[in-house]
């Protein structure tokens, strides 16, 4: 069986990510979407509830799970026995950081990492960017799934 884990913060998840999540889905037998649920980074959505927004968006992929992680993505990647990590690149910038850290996956476990070129209809989408169109209300609505869309609303509309 060949697995794939597909890391990220996904807050919240977009179309861009769910491109990449299905193109690997055809790669690999089955494909772990794996949410850090323990960063330093100050998030919009609880990991509770990426988790949940990533399951319902990713349920028609019968060989995609979710799951939550902490700590280091390869010991992550070695306790799902997966043997590669998949990433979506967007730009130049985004290979240069990503760069970097396959090679440290690789050099802790030999993981390997395989990068998907973003579709160019998705190049300029990012959770960050959602999420500040959003906020100073612009339409976001073609960027991410319906459910995120009502989710962002309440959130942005709260006190
Ligand atoms: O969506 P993001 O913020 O780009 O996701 C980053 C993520 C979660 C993939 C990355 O921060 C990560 O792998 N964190 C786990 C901790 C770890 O293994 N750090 C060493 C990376 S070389």
């Amino acid at each position: 069986m060949r697995r794939a884990v597909c890391p990220g913060s996904f807050d919240p998840v977009t179309h861009g990510h769910l491109d990449v999540i299905t193109r690997a889905s055809r790669l690999f037998d089955e494909v772990v979407v794996a949410v850090g649920v323990n960063q330093s980074k100050q998030r919009l959505f609880s990991a509770e509830e990426r988790l949940e927004m990533l399951t319902e968006a990713v349920a028609a992929h019968p060989n995609v799970v979710v799951a939550g992680f902490d700590g280091l993505l390869t010991d992550f990647c070695r306790e799902r026995g997966a043997q590669a990590v998949v990433k979506g690149v967007r730009s130049g910038g985004d290979v240069e950081y990503e760069f970097a850290m396959a090679q440290m996956n690789a050099h802790l476990t030999g993981v390997d990492t395989v990068f998907l070129p973003t579709a160019p209809t998705w190049s300029f989408v990012s959770s960050s960017l959602v999420k500040e169109v959003a906020r100073l209300g612009g339409d976001v609505s073609a960027l991410v799934p319906a459910p995120v869309l009502d989710r962002l609303a309440a959130r942005l509309s709260g006190p």
